[in-house]
Order: C-alpha cells, then sequence, then structure tokens
C-alpha cells in the first residue's frame, strides 16, 4: 500500500520523483505554484514548456490535462504541469479538476515517478472552494495510492492542511 502524506510545506523544496505544477493552459508561467516552480526551477522549465507549446501543444494544454518536463535546479526530477479548471458557480467542473490529478498521476506512471507531490490544484488564483478542492483532491487518488511508493499534499496554509487532513480521514 502505498502512503498517503498531507504537509504544511512548499511544493518547490519536496524531495520527490515528481512535484505537480497548478499551471494554465498556456505552460507559459504565472504566479502561485507555476511562479515559484519556474523561480526555484530556473529558466530550463519554461525553456521545455515553450518547445512542447511549438510541437506538440500549439493550442495551449486544456484544463484537466497534465504533462511533464525535468525541473531545472529543483530536487525533483520532474515537473509534471497539470491544468485545473477555474471554479464556476453555474457550471460544474469537478470532472476536470478530478482529471487534473488523475493524469497527472498517469503522467506520473508512465515516467516511472515513484513519489509524487501535489499542491491544491485550483484552490488558489482558480478561486475553487477548499473544502471542495480538499475532497476532490484526495478522493481522485484513494484508488491509485498502490501505484506509487508515496503520494503526498503539499499545502500552503494551516486551513487547507487542516482541509485535506479532514478529507482524508473521511474518505480513507
Ligand atoms: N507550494 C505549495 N502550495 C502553494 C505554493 C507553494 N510554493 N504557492 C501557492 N500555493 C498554494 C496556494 O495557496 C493555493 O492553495 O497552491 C494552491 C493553488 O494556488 P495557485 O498557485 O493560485 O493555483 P490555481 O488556483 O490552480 O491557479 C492556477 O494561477 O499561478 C497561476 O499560472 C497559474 O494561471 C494559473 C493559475
Amino acid at each position: 500500500m502505498g502512503s498517503l502524506e498531507i504537509i504544511r510545506g512548499d511544493i518547490t523544496r519536496q524531495e520527490v520523483d515528481a512535484i505537480v505544477n497548478a499551471a494554465n493552459s498556456s505552460l507559459l508561467g504565472g504566479g502561485g505554484v507555476d511562479g515559484a516552480i519556474h523561480a526555484a526551477g530556473g529558466p530550463d522549465i519554461l525553456a521545455e514548456c515553450r518547445m512542447l507549446r511549438r510541437d506538440r501543444l500549439p493550442h495551449g494544454l486544456p484544463a484537466g490535462q497534465a504533462i511533464a518536463t525535468g525541473a531545472g535546479r529543483l530536487p525533483a526530477r520532474w515537473v509534471i504541469h497539470a491544468v485545473g479548471p477555474v471554479h464556476s458557480p453555474s457550471d460544474d467542473r469537478t470532472h476536470l479538476l478530478e482529471s487534473a490529478y488523475r493524469s497527472s498521476l498517469d503522467v506520473a506512471a508512465e515516467l516511472g515517478a515513484e513519489s509524487v507531490a501535489f499542491p491544491a490544484i485550483s484552490a488558489g488564483a482558480y478561486g475553487w472552494p477548499k473544502e471542495s478542492a480538499a475532497f476532490v483532491a484526495v478522493s481522485s487518488v484513494a484508488d491509485r495510492l498502490d501505484d506509487f511508493e508515496l503520494v503526498r499534499f503539499v499545502l500552503f496554509s494551516d486551513e487547507l492542511h487542516e482541509l485535506f487532513h479532514r478529507a482524508a480521514s473521511e474518505l480513507l
């Protein structure tokens, strides 16, 4: 049984095989997790993202999908760029948020990554309600834990850290 960890911390400092970026469809950077990963990882990550855009993703990466690059100067080996949905009060995009997590795990498995660290995708700039973000995140990975040695959620606030622990205690 692979282990699930829920910690308070900075995704850029995680010593795991793959960290997941809360990217946008352009893959050309942003703020939050995206900004932190590019700042800490250095220009090689963005250079690889630009090549992906040029060679494979002329229209960008759709919400719910994920793609990997190297990790530049980060301790991780890969960055898996996942695009979460922007929250909409009128349009239920839960399936896209689930897909962002599950596609990231698919990419991690293809890479042979044994340990993966996730931020709370869509829970920042994309406005997803935090309790729902936690429950969707934990439920999305729950049936895949045996495929990895470690799946870790890295939360940037005490509030989300508590919400993810609550989701795990209810769902697992
Ligand atoms: N480590 C871990 N978590 C972090 C970090 C960090 N260094 N920095 C921010 N977070 C947290 C935020 O507090 C939030 O809880 O990650 C969660 C996701 O927030 P965002 O990074 O804003 O991601 P998201 O809501 O998916 O919005 C994506 O924001 O940065 C832009 O380019 C990105 O356009 C895209 C959008």
